[in-house]
């Protein structure tokens, strides 16, 4: 099988400035510190409690962390505006922003003129606000702000709100009341993105359904509003490949020069123009390529398909050779 993968990149000068916060300390302490976070991530007991407040935790965090999520918020913005080209945010809030590396994904993305970053660990707002001043445009318009996302009110609102790789640290009796406080700060489109694994996919779910029933107009990734139709034990995901820097291979003790980075994600717009055609297609997992032809696995109104696609069909052979898994596309 061959698999169509771009390999994406954390902008240059932030791979550096990353760099720089970890020179002089030893491989051995950044590896140990690597797993130890590893581990407080792995483990689901420790939902609510997975706080990184040592500094050398959030400097390994950003050396491993930032890559990937900066890699799936990216793609996430690019099947969003997808959906709707015209999506043209001018501010932006970043929900528990952690070093800052969606905002950085969003920057690359869209002209922003006003960004505010809530985070509530001081050592993540510490680095994340340092690091962007390698970027003095993107330091001057992003605010930092100490926020407890489930005690405090947002007090802001904007065009664009971003929550990635937040919701699963959220105690499960006040997820609702957090997404809740998501879309209120919402004036145009919400960003979810988790982990793309059973439990992020089933916080999204329970989200999905949430929004659903109050009327909310879901753009992305699902191509309907009927419950997923996905087997008891599969689970709706997509995938990234982000290059790894020399020290993120040394850290992760990793030979290959990038990471297949997993997520799962749900784009909410509140402004009704942007209603995706009824009949778009999404593309749920890697294409099957072979000598002229492609099968497709599809999410669509109709239901969940393997679509095969011959040379012979001409248009629409064409239009399906340049797609990706997770992109959408409809048959016209
Ligand atoms: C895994 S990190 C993700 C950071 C960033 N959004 C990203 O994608 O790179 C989760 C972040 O959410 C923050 N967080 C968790 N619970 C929070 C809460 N109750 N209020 C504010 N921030 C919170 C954590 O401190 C951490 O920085």
């Amino acid at each position: 099988m061959i698999e169509r993968v771009n390999i994406m990149a954390l902008p240059f000068d932030l791979k550096n400035a990353i760099e720089n916060e970890l020179d002089g300390l030893k491989s051995s302490e950044l590896v140990s510190v690597s797993k130890m976070i590893t581990d407080k991530y792995g483990s689901d007991s420790a939902c609510g409690n997975k706080k990184l407040s040592r500094a050398i935790e959030t400097k390994v965090y950003a050396a491993v962390r930032m890559p990937a999520t900066f890699g799936a918020v990216s793609s996430c913005l690019e099947y969003i505006t997808d959906i709707m080209p015209d999506f043209s945010p001018r501010t932006m809030l970043d929900i528990g922003a952690g070093t800052g590396a969606g905002t950085w994904a969003a920057y690359q993305m869209f002209n922003l003129e006003q960004i505010t970053c809530l985070e509530r660990e001081d050592e993540m707002r510490v680095l994340g606000s340092h690091l962007m001043e390698c970027d003095s445009e993107l330091s001057k318009c992003t605010e930092w702000i100490k926020k407890d996302v489930i005690l405090d009110n947002f007090d802001k609102k904007a065009d664009f709100v971003l929550s990635s790789y937040m919701l699963n640290e959220i105690p499960e009796n006040v997820l609702l009341k957090v997404v809740d406080k998501l879309v209120e700060a919402t004036n145009d489109t919400l960003l979810i993105v988790e982990p793309g694994t059973v439990k992020g996919y089933s916080i999204l779910m329970t989200v999905r359904e949430y929004l659903i029933n109050k009327g909310l107009n879901i753009i992305a990734p699902c191509p309907h509003i009927e419950k997923c139709r996905l087997a008891d034990d599969d689970w709706c995901h997509f995938s990234c490949r982000v290059a790894r820097s020399k020290i993120h291979k040394v850290i992760k003790e990793a030979d290959v020069p990038y990471e297949d980075e997993k997520f799962m994600y749900l784009a909410i717009s509140k402004t009704d123009s942007n209603k995706k055609p009824d009949n778009l297609n999404r593309i749920v997992r890697h294409p099957f390529i072979a000598k002229g032809q492609i099968t497709l696995d599809i999410c669509s109104a109709d239901g969940n398909k393997k679509t095969l696609y011959r040379k012979k069909d001409g248009l629409i052979y064409k239009k399906v050779k340049k797609l990706k898994w997770g992109d959408c596309f409809t048959e016209d």
